[in-house]
This record gives structure tokens, sequence and C-alpha cells, in this order.
């Protein structure tokens, strides 16, 4: 998701800043309070068992009891006969992937490059796999070509996403050229305006085209519209949006059944939402299958209100490498004490192996980038209040925004479940 999509267009802040500026009122910058304080036990367990695993460096760590109960979670919303389709890319390792299958008892899903599909095919070749954007064709043909004999009906269980009739005609020519039947998905554009279909005489052409053309098959839609949830509900902006971004679902569902029958469609697949708008889908007139993954580890750009009984189930630790009672910023030693008065939660440093992730620290509490000290890869400078305790070896947790970079960023993972860290996961590696 982009991350202008993880934030309201506007939030309640900004609105009451512009409108206080715009009246002419002075906004006062309120001292900020002290925010340290005792370690949460649930943390300070998991750090714990990270020291008897003897892990030291930075690592990402999955509660395996939290990801199982987010499953859970997940599949006590969805409506009877709604399938589930994991997302890959926000789960980016073949046995976290192979455990939420098993778990969620699900075959299908949603992949996002040519690498990962690779990998998919040979680990899971009776998975159902849905392209999550249009691949070049290219890539496509470096996946046949990279296929093995042995796994070669994986290949006949990928839906290729297609967004344009340009695109199809290229895929026709891939199926000439492989002797392959390829399945054929098409991307509508439900109002996220990031390509693919709308309702009208492009999806006709290719329609017509799918009808007609016996090296490709037409299996089905997919339509995303995480946009929805970051629209303002006030005056119903957020409803007529959703009921927009259906329509358009339901016209191009239209369109295909004139050609290819109602029943027949009914019976393809019919893809939507992801973890910020899965529980919008409360019957399978329209979408018969929801794809989502963040939300099984929940990243904080996913602390919506929608997702609010999914639980935090991923981590980042590190060891503190350096624990110092004072913040010396370099060059302005001077200025310690007046920092201090002014904010508590400067007045302790901790150093800590690595840094600089698209992360959040959570724990200790209080803790926070010093911004003048600035971001380190290397050795993070985090600043908390007067009741910081950690000594070097201890560990600092942080919440990822998001996990498919973050998650590949930090080798095996490490699965904790009932105080131990059970297993490590290999992770894809990084590719697009
Ligand atoms: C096409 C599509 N469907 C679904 C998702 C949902 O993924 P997640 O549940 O991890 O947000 C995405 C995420 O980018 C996507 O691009």
């Amino acid at each position: 998701m982009p991350d202008w999509l993880k934030r309201p267009v506007l939030n309640r802040r900004q609105l009451m800043l512009a409108g206080a500026g715009a009246v002419g009122v002075t906004v006062m910058v309120q001292k900020p309070g002290d925010k340290s304080g005792p370690r949460e036990s649930y943390f300070l367990d998991m750090q714990a068992a990270l020291m008897r695993a003897g892990i030291a460096t930075p690592t990402l760590v999955i509660d395996r009891d939290r990801l199982n109960r987010n499953i859970d979670t997940l599949k006590a919303h969805l409506p009877a006969d709604m399938g589930y389709r994991i997302v890959a890319k926000s789960l980016p390792s073949l046995p976290l992937i192979a455990h939420i299958r098993d778990r969620a008892e699900t075959d299908r899903l949603m992949t996002f490059n040519q690498p990962m599909l690779s990998a998919l095919s040979r680990d899971m070749p009776d998975a159902d796999q849905l392209l999550g954007k249009p691949l070049p064709v290219a890539a496509a043909k470096s996946y046949f070509d990279q296929l093995p004999a042995d796994r070669a009906e994986a290949a006949g269980n990928v839906q290729w996403l297609i967004d344009t009739p340009h695109r199809l005609e290229q895929y026709r020519q891939l199926a000439r050229a492989t002797g392959n039947t390829l399945r054929i998905n098409l991307e509508l554009d439900v109002g996220l305006h990031r390509g693919g279909f709308v309702p009208g005489s492009d999806l006709q052409q290719v329609l017509q085209a799918l009808a007609e053309t016996p090296e490709l098959s037409f299996s089905g839609f997919m339509g995303y519209e995480p946009h929805l949830p970051v629209l303002p509900s006030a005056m119903g902006w957020r409803e007529r949006a959703k009921q927009a971004a259906w329509r358009a679902y339901r016209d191009c569902l239209g369109q295909a059944s004139d050609l290819f029958g109602a029943a027949e469609v009914a019976q393809m697949t019919r893809n939507a939402a992801g973890s910020p708008t899965y529980r919008y889908y409360q019957d399978t007139l329209l979408a018969n299958e929801i794809s989502a993954g963040s939300c099984l580890v929940k990243p904080t750009h996913f602390d919506s209100e929608l997702l609010e009984p999914h639980l935090p189930a991923s981590f980042i630790a590190t060891p503190v490498i350096k624990s110092l009672d004072r913040t010396q910023l370099p060059g302005m030693e001077f200025a310690e004490g007046a920092q201090r008065a002014w904010n508590p939660n400067s007045t302790k440093t901790v150093f800590i192996y690595g840094g600089h992730w698209l992360a959040d620290p959570v724990d200790p509490p209080g803790l926070s980038y010093n911004s003048t000290f600035g971001r380190s890869s290397n050795q993070e400078m985090l600043n908390g209040g007067p009741e910081l305790e950690i000594s070097p070896d201890e560990f600092v947790f942080f919440r990822p925004h998001q996990s498919e970079a973050v998650f590949l960023q930090f080798g095996d993972i490490a699965v904790y479940e009932q105080g131990e860290i059970v297993a490590r996961w290999p992770v894809f590696e990084a590719s697009a």
C-alpha cells in the first residue's frame, strides 16, 4: 500500500491547526510529559527467550500464538463460503505462508513478483497463485524458463493479472510461444486509480478476446480498494466511494456475464479487499474471496478501527550496545540541561545494534529517535525519560510500520511461542 494511503486525507489535528491559523490564533506548543516507565512483562519474557536462544543481533520476531489468534479472528469475520487468499508479499517467508495455509485451510495465494512466484511454484505447486500486480511479459517468460520440469503443474495454477488490451495480447503471444494455456484474471479499477479496467469498451475488447482465444482462459477479476478506509466518513464521503467501487465491480461482472454466462462468472475468482477492507465484505454476492496478509502480523500502518481485534504479532528485537544516563549531542553539550528540562524524554540515551528501520520503538516505554543526532543503520541513538532502565545486551523492541520490506532485513525470523524461541523461518530474498 502506498504511504499516503496509511493516513487519512486530512486528520483532525491538521484540520484544527488549519482552522486556528485561519483565524489568527497562536498555537502554544505543549511541554512534553515523561513517557518512561517500567517495561512490559510481555517484552521482558520475549527478551529472556531471545537470550536463552543465544540471539544477539537485530531479529524479526513473530509471536506464533498471536499470529494464530489473528488467523482465527480473520476467519471468524468471513461470511460463509468467502474464500481467503494469503497476500504472500506481506508475509514473505515460505514456512510462515505454509503455517498460515495450514491453519486457515486455504490454498490461495496472492503473489507480487517473479522470484516469489517461482519460489512458491517450486515449494507449493498445488497452490492457486493470483498475481497482485501485472508482471511485464518478459518476467512471465522468465517464470516459464525457470520452472523445473517436475513442477510444471504449478504453471496451470497461476492466474496472470492483466490490466490493458495490449498486455493481454503480449500474454497471448507468450501462451503461443510456450505452448501453455494461461489463466487470465482482469484487474479492475474500483476507485484506487492504480490502473485496470473500468466498465466499458476496453473491458469488452479483452472479454471478447478471451472468449475467442483458446490458449487464454478467463479466470476472474481482482478489484482492490484500500483507499476507502482513508477517506473521511463525514457527509457520506467514504460510503459513496464504497458504493461506487461496488457498482463498478458489479457492472464489470455484468459485462462478463453477458458473454460467458452468469453461472460461469459466479464460479470464477472474484477477488477483492486487503487487510484494511476485508471486513467490508459481509456476503459473497460481489466478491467470493478476500485477500489479506498484513493484518495477521499487524504492523503499525494497520492500526485501524476495523483491525482493532487483530493483535500486533511481529516485532524487531535488537540488543542495546550502550546505555547512558545522559544525552549529549555533539557540539551542543551546553544545551543538555535545557533540553532535559524542556523534554524529560530526552534524559537518557541508548545506542542500539543497527537501526534506521521503518519501525517505532515500543519497549522500553517512551523511547524516541533523536532528530538532531539523526538516524543510523549502524548504532542508532534512542532517548528516553528518567525511568528508562535498560542495560547493554538487553533488547529494545520495535513495531514495524509495514511487513513486506521490513521482514526481509533481518535474516531468519525468530518464532516465539509459549515463552521460547521455537523455530527460525527463512525469508524470501529481497527482490522486486
Ligand atoms: C492487489 C492487492 N490486494 C490485496 C493487498 C492487501 O495486502 P495486505 O493485506 O497485506 O495489506 C494488496 C497490498 O498491497 C494488494 O496490492
